[in-house]
């Protein structure tokens, strides 16, 4: 019998606001043969954690949402969907990686990692971090990077030439990471953000913006190769004329961006070359993760939020 190790965690105790979030203290995962026990040192917190939290979808959906991930709370109670940290031990097949190895990755719908140790397949979405990351930039790239490129490859991006591209909702995670994804594939990029996030994207490279504040965007004269709504409040109908002929329009609502290695891969190597970088809003200390949610519930961050869980 192994001995019961405690960890501390953040629980989802139940659907609902920030204040459902616990820390406790939970056993400590003991790795199986083909899994790599991982101090973590960093993880976000994402759209996608506090939706989980706050079950904040419609309809069907919602009846959906409660039959993957639980009926009245979340089956998994561990929120977390990305990490970096250093491997402390290894199971008994594992040759991947070792002891010491500083790593990210990410868990999809296994969630777990606000929490100070996950225990990950060695054949899962997990690698050596970039080179030149800290553990916060390495944990803030991977969800709104992922994403990006998830719904970039799906309109075809590395088909086309110097493609014109209508990024909508260029400010928050994934909006960051597809201005960047969009940059490596030589992008003709034209920004939709608020006045507030004017100077962000411009920092991103982006010199064509249009503010949604001040201006709508469905009324300009331009024609996409992409249409890329990383935000989800456009629809196909709304953004047809502005479409080339083969134009495609994705959006972050239609579907969900499953991750690989693949993308982990791409991220890591444009970050050692620095041609992304992480956009950090915020970092919160594992024990501020209700401000944490309460700050991403907004819906206003820029970027991403890091949640901090050891030194
Ligand atoms: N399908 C999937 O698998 C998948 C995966 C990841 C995310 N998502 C979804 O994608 C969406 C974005 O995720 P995220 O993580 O990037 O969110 P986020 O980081 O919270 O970003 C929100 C950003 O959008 C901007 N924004 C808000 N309303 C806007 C509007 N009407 N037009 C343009 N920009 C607007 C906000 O800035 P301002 O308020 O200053 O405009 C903020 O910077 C979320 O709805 C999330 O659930 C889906």
């Amino acid at each position: 019998m192994f001995k019961q190790i405690p960890m501390k965690a953040v629980i989802c105790t139940q659907y609902g606001t920030p204040e459902v979030l616990q820390i406790q203290e939970v056993s400590k995962p003991i790795p199986k043969d083909n899994q790599i026990l991982v101090k973590i040192v960093a993880a976000a917190v994402n759209s996608g954690d506090v939706r989980v939290r706050s079950l904040d979808v419609k309809g069907f959906e919602k009846v959906i949402m409660r039959l993957v991930l639980g009926i009245s709370k979340p089956r998994k109670p561990i929120l977390g969907t990305v990490f970096s940290g250093v491997v402390e031990t290894v199971g008994n097949n594992v040759s991947r990686f070792k002891a010491g190895d500083k790593v990210f990755g990410m868990t999809g719908f296994n969630f777990g990692t606000h929490a100070e140790y996950i225990a990950v397949n060695q054949n899962g979405t997990v690698m050596e971090m970039p080179e030149n990351a800290t553990y916060e930039e390495a944990a803030a790239i991977i969800f709104g990077g992922q994403t990006a490129i998830h719904f970039l490859e799906k309109a075809k991006i590395a088909e086309k030439l110097n493609p014109k591209i209508l990024i909508i909702g260029a400010t928050g995670s994934v909006g960051t990471a597809a201005i960047q994804i969009a940059n490596y594939y030589k992008g003709d990029i034209t920004a939709v953000c608020s006045s507030e996030g004017y100077k962000l994207v411009n920092e991103l490279g982006v010199t064509n913006v249009i503010l949604y504040d001040k201006d709508d965007f469905t009324k300009q004269t331009e024609k996409f190769d992409i249409i890329f709504d990383a935000v989800g409040t456009s629809s196909k109908k709304q953004c047809e004329n502005l479409l080339n002929k083969n134009g495609i329009y994705t959006s972050v609502s239609s579907g969900y961006a499953s991750e690989n290695i693949q993308q982990l891969q791409l991220l890591k190597e444009l970050f050692e070359k620095e041609e992304f970088k992480a956009v950090i809003d915020r970092t919160f200390q594992m024990d501020e993760i209700i401000k944490a949610h309460q700050y991403v519930d907004t819906g206003r961050k820029k970027g991403n939020v890091v949640l901090r869980i050891s030194e």
